[in-house]
């Protein structure tokens, strides 16, 4: 089968290679898109193939429409809300995630980016530690629980709001779990966004919760830029001249608020979380094993869409 490895931020070549031996192993060929700026070549490049591994690349209904030959997509990585599932459903098309593959990445730069945010962006000045600080991560996936993890080497009092992990998964992990959501941002200092974009989590964090967190207080979004409200958010940051914001996901008005609040806001200059060789060669030759998988026996452990 011919296999389409479609991303416009390419992984390190070292999985790249990684990917194309397991494909070639099984009696697959690979065919490589990277770094490509326009939606026309990869309308093209998904036209003869049986099986897309993507990144953030969107996989809607013009590239399944496109897709005339297309059996399965592997989003290599957590979140999918980057493929149209309805629209892959109707087409036939099995979607699958590679969960948990690349979630120590995103866990680290967590704290890369709030260990910036208490020395002060690192200006010369006086800043915080961390230790003996609490954290509250907002959902407890496995992108959560390896923050908890590291989180306890930094000896934070660490707790988690997510409705959807039963308390004993937060409990073995030494995290005290949240019941209310306003707890989890009016008692930690220290808060790390880890929900997925769906309908139920667009825009559901801003003015309100934001401003009931304690003095001093950092929040930290490795997640979607599209969970934020970012009027409301901006208005936290224009009365709370204590808060600070850190984002590994770009908001639409990050020019804005860097100019309005120098020093307290910081963006990647594109989503860095998943961006290290170990994550992609998880995340990839897990998508590849999957597809080999597929094409042997029909089954889809990790399929999201019905
Ligand atoms: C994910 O959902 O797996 C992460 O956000 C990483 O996304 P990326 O593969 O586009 O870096």
């Amino acid at each position: 089968m011919k296999v389409l490895v479609a991303t416009q931020k390419p992984f390190a070549p070292v999985a790249v290679e990684g990917i194309r031996e397991v494909l070639t192993a099984a009696g697959h060929d690979m065919v490589l898109l990277e770094k490509y700026t326009d939606t026309e070549q990869l309308l093209d490049a998904v036209s003869d193939v049986a099986a897309v591994i993507v990144r953030s690349d969107k996989v809607d209904a013009r590239v399944l429409d496109a897709a005339r030959n297309l059996q399965i997509v592997v989003r290599a990585g957590a979140g999918y809300d980057n493929v149209d599932l309805a629209a892959a459903t109707a087409h036939n098309v099995c979607v699958e995630n590679t969960p948990g593959q690349n979630s120590n990445a995103v866990a680290e730069l967590v704290f890369g980016m709030t260990v910036m945010a208490v020395r002060n962006m690192y200006d010369g000045t006086s800043g915080t530690e961390l230790r003996g600080k609490r954290l509250g991560i907002h959902a407890f996936g496995q992108v959560g629980r390896n923050v908890a993890r590291i989180a306890k080497g930094f000896e934070m009092q660490v707790c988690a709001l997510d409705p959807y992990c039963p308390y004993q998964v937060m409990e073995e992990a030494g995290v005290a779990p949240i019941h209310d959501i306003r707890e989890l941002y009016s008692e930690n200092k220290f808060v790390s966004l880890h929900i997925p974009a769906t309908d139920e989590t667009r825009r559901s964090v801003g003015y309100d919760l934001v401003t009931l967190m304690p003095k001093g207080g950092v929040l930290i979004n490795t997640a979607r830029k599209e969970v934020i409200d970012e009027e409301g958010l901006a208005r936290a940051l224009r009365e709370r001249t204590d808060l600070k914001y850190v984002a590994d996901v770009k908001p639409d008005n990050a020019d804005e608020l860097e100019k309005e609040f120098p020093g307290r806001v910081f963006f990647t200059p594109k989503k860095m979380g998943a961006q290290t060789a170990e994550a992609n060669i998880n995340a990839g030759l897990a998508a590849a094993r999957q597809i080999v998988e597929f094409f042997a026996t029909g089954a889809a452990p990790y399929r999201v869409n019905k």
